[in-house]
């Protein structure tokens, strides 16, 4: 039995973790790479940031880059919104899955996606914490496919957009800025 015992915790201890730790790091790379790295949303901002949102009911909310999915958890837990976050990293995807299932969250999905690859005609909220060269580069993309859209970027503005900002939070560290895409469109 002790030894049993002693072989789970070298196995543990000196394979998995290890293991686990090292494939975390190479995704962090690519992440940092292809979008951001990851560094998730102060815990107590998430709730500030969703109820400035004035997030309806059944409102499809998309968390792009969604770490251990916070925001898109709580958007769906408070808000009644269905919801869905696109991460690169499977680790984390994993980790924001078991979250959801273990708050017993129904209306939400995880996909391990790149999100310049993402789909957003349907999405009616986008949530970005990402880097300014990577909101720069998502531009396009969202101004195409979000018809109608509130467009929440928390950290960083969004180079070209000042004009169509409705709102700015403000804090020391991380202001939150909130964009709504169908008044760009009508410019
Ligand atoms: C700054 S973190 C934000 C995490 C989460 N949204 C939050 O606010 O707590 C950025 C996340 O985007 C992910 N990411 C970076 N580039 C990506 C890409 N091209 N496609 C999908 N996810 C990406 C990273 O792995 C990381 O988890």
């Amino acid at each position: 039995m002790l030894i049993v015992l002693l072989y789970t915790v070298v196995v543990l201890f000196g394979l998995v973790i290890p293991c686990l730790i090292i494939l975390y790091a190479v995704f962090e790379i690519r992440s940092g790479f292809l979008g951001a790295p990851y560094v998730p949303t102060t815990s107590a901002f998430v709730n500030e940031i969703l109820k400035k949102a004035a997030l309806k009911k059944g409102n499809f909310f998309m968390e792009l880059g969604s770490g251990d999915g916070r925001v898109v958890r709580a958007a769906v837990k408070n808000y009644g919104v269905r919801g869905m976050g696109v991460e690169l990293n499977p680790l984390l995807i994993i980790y924001a899955s078991l979250l959801a299932r273990l708050q017993g969250l129904r209306e939400i999905k995880f996909k391990r996606e790149n999100f310049f690859d993402t789909d957003l005609k349907k999405c009616d909220t986008l949530f970005l914490f990402l880097l300014p060269k990577t909101l720069i580069k998502l531009r396009p993309k969202i101004e195409k496919e979000c018809k109608r859209c509130l467009v929440i970027s928390h950290g960083f503005k969004i180079d070209g957009w000042d004009k169509y900002l409705m709102e700015k939070q403000n804090r020391k560290l991380f202001p939150t800025y909130f964009y709504e895409i169908a008044s760009l469109r009508s410019q």
